[in-house]
């Protein structure tokens, strides 16, 4: 369709302006059309970045597929709830748990229903792309600044993976204050992370990672959530190939 810089042109509604008329008790009055409304979403979920892989994550689409792992069904209410309250709350999220639970699943569809339902403007980041690009800006024309201005501007970032693979001091200094800058600019935030606060064996605790200070920053600005239990993937295909034998 072709699209005009306020509407679609052909748009039946509108012919393109991206304006209606309508009556409300003998008073007319111009709003704004349909398809001027869905192109914003549009863009908003462009804008976004959500990766391909996690394009078809909805809260509609989460199974909750081990009965025995109640933590599923809890960690979906939660973000239900969360973005149910959006803006009034505040809080953001931090999921944690192993891999494959879903984590990346949740968070993705908690920002695309803000951004479908509440017209939030979001930013889909992950941790390991972000450190590299921030890295980067030592042998490149683009300063960190650049980098970072658009997940600070962001109503809703999400922050996938965060403590994967490693940062320099310089990095988490930078890291520090994106997220810091977000506490104080009250925007919320959702973090997802393979790594949990009391480790089991030999694992690293996400304080270790992040440090000390992010992660005490985590606390006052998300809610935290854990997911426990099974890689998703590997239990459908399982089941999937049970199935199929002959
Ligand atoms: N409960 C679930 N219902 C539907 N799909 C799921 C569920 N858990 C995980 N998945 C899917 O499995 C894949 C891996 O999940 P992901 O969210 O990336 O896990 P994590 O981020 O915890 O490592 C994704 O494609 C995701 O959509
Ligand atoms: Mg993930
Ligand atoms: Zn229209």
């Amino acid at each position: 369709m072709t699209e005009t810089a306020s509407g679609t042109a052909e748009c039946p509604d509108c012919g393109g302006t991206g304006w209606v008329l309508e009556e409300k008790d003998g008073v007319e009055a111009v709003r704004h059309c349909r398809c001027f409304e869905e192109r914003h979403r549009r863009l908003l979920l462009e804008t976004a970045q959500i990766p391909e892989r996690y394009a078809h994550c909805e809260m509609e689409n989460f199974e909750l597929w081990d009965r025995d792992n109640p933590t599923l069904g809890r960690a979906l209410r939660i973000v239900q709830e969360f973005v149910d309250l959006y803006p009034a709350t505040g809080k953001g999220l931090l999921l944690m748990g192993p891999v494959g639970t879903g984590k990346t699943h949740l968070a993705a569809a908690a920002l695309r229903s803000l951004i479908v339902q509440k017209g939030a403007r979001g930013r889909f980041v992950d941790f390991t792309s972000l450190v590299l690009d921030i890295q980067m800006t030592f042998d490149g024309p683009g300063t960190a600044r650049e980098i970072l201005a658009p997940l600070l501007a962001a109503d809703v970032l999400v922050l996938d993976e965060l403590g994967a693979g490693k940062a320099t001091p310089w990095v988490m200094d930078l890291l520090y204050y994106l997220v810091n800058s977000r506490y104080v600019q009250e925007k919320v935030t959702i973090f997802t992370t393979n790594f949990l606060d009391t480790p089991k064996g030999s694992q690293e605790a996400l304080a270790d990672r992040v440090s000390a200070r992010i992660r005490s920053r985590l606390y006052e600005m998300c809610r935290r959530v854990e997911l426990r239990g099974e890689d998703y993937r590997r239990n459908r295909l399982a089941h999937r190939e049970e199935r199929h034998r002959p």
